[in-house]
């Protein structure tokens, strides 16, 4: 047992990760970025790009730029060719760790209301509603006394 990128790709052929794992943190990845181990990340997966870099199509520094980090942008502003995005599948080792994902904001259940605000939210409409019913009635009675 190697590092954590023998354990990802270690002779299980080209479907070697799945998106069960192997986890990388950030911290992990972040430390592969140098030309003897490049990492990158791309939409929440893990590339262990070290045996691509010679072969990039468009050289090794733009990788070795984002070694370590998450290349996401920087992969898409390029428009990488179908194929490109195809040739992931053969470095992809991991995922990011869901827990350091960005959380999705819709998947984030809403705080339920504290009794007292909810009093107030749900009451406020009809008890200020009855107040003005009451002061329009009462001017409507003066209306009639003084005519
Ligand atoms: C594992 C990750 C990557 C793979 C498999 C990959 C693959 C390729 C391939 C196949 C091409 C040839 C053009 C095409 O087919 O689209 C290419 C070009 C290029 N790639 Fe990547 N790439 C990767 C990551 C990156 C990253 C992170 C950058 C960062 C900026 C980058 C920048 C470029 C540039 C500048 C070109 C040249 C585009 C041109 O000459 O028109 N690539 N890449």
């Amino acid at each position: 047992m190697g590092t954590p990128a023998e354990r990802g790709n270690g002779g299980a052929g080209p479907e070697a990760a799945s998106e069960g794992g192997p986890f990388f943190t950030l911290a992990e990845v972040g430390k592969r970025n140098t030309a003897e181990e490049t990492w990158l990340i791309i939409r929440g997966r893990v590339y262990d790009v070290t045996r691509f870099l010679g072969e990039h199509p468009g050289g090794e520094e733009v990788l070795l730029e984002q070694a370590g980090r998450d290349a996401t942008e920087s992969f898409d502003d390029v428009g990488h060719s179908i194929d490109a995005q195809e040739m992931l599948k053969q470095y992809h080792i991991g995922e990011v760790h869901p827990c350091e994902l960005k959380p999705d904001p819709s998947k984030i259940p809403s705080k339920p209301p504290s009794g007292e605000s909810s009093f107030w939210t749900v009451w406020w409409i009809p008890i200020v509603g009855a107040l003005v019913l009451g002061l329009m009635y009462r001017f409507y009675l003066m209306d009639g006394k003084s005519s």
